[in-house]
């Protein structure tokens, strides 16, 4: 689905991620892992397109082709598809619920102004408080529609940056209940960033470790060993 290669970032003179190749195959949730300040986020925004890459190459697959994404802009990635729900959320505290998620329509590549039923399906609570405003949600609620937003475009791809981060566990749990979900019944494809190892285990697929900048172990979840563990992820 998605083949990053010998990516370069740089914030300044600082080398955020080094030649770093990754692939995120297509129906399934890759889990990005690593310590703080790794570069997480940082990949995330690279194949958002909200930072800008010094050199290497996003191939992006549908089924109309190969599309390379480096020189396009963040919109023209949401209308291809790609779904994004950054770290920290990033609702609007004012606005109600459900013009949150209409706030998402814009990047639809069908010009459609209505919210999806299947967002309301996945997510009952929004449809119950969508005349609330965003900013008298729990955070769990916030987390929750910060990934309906993301869904209003019905992507193909769906990215996400530590949905898991302050959040109730029963939440955190349909969450990874969605997800599963979007995969196996929608064909979604999902890049995940979580440090939250239960989490990972149980919804994600396949793993990748950063360290500085770059993947260094990757494998099949059930491969995620203890060992790898105690090396990159603990502190
Ligand atoms: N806008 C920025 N300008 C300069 N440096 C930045 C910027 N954003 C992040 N960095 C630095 O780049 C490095 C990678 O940050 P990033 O946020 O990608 O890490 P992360 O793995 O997502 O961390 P966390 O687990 O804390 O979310 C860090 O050293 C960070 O301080
Ligand atoms: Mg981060």
């Amino acid at each position: 689905m998605l083949a990053i290669e010998k990516l370069n970032q740089f914030y300044d003179e600082s080398h955020t991620l080094w030649n770093l190749d990754l692939d995120v195959p297509k129906g399934q949730c890759t889990c990005v892992m690593g310590r703080n300040g790794v570069g997480k986020t940082t990949l995330l925004k690279a194949v958002m397109g909200e930072v800008a890459v010094k050199n290497g190459k996003l191939r992006y697959t549908t089924e109309t082709g190969e599309i390379e994404l480096t020189k396009k802009a963040v919109e023209e990635r949401s209308r291809l598809g790609i779904g994004y729900v950054p770290q920290g959320r990033q609702i609007f505290p004012l606005l109600t619920v459900e013009d949150n998620l209409r706030t998402g329509l814009a990047a639809r590549s069908d010009g459609l102004k209505k919210i999806p039923e299947r967002v309301y399906e996945l997510f009952p609570v929004l449809k119950e408080m969508k005349n609330r405003r965003g900013g008298d949600l729990s955070g769990g609620q916030q987390q929750q529609l910060a990934i309906g937003r993301a869904l209003v475009i019905e992507p193909k791809m769906l990215i996400l940056d530590e949905p898991g981060e302050g959040i109730q566990p029963n939440i955190v749990a349909q969450i990874g209940q969605v997800i599963r979900r979007l995969i196996n019944e929608d064909g979604l494809t999902v890049l995940l960033v979580e440090q939250k190892l239960p989490f990972a285990r149980k919804y994600a697929d396949r793993f990748v470790i950063m360290d500085r900048g770059r993947p260094v172990a990757k494998g099949e979840i059930s491969e995620l060993s203890n060992e790898l563990i105690k090396q990159h992820l603990t502190v």
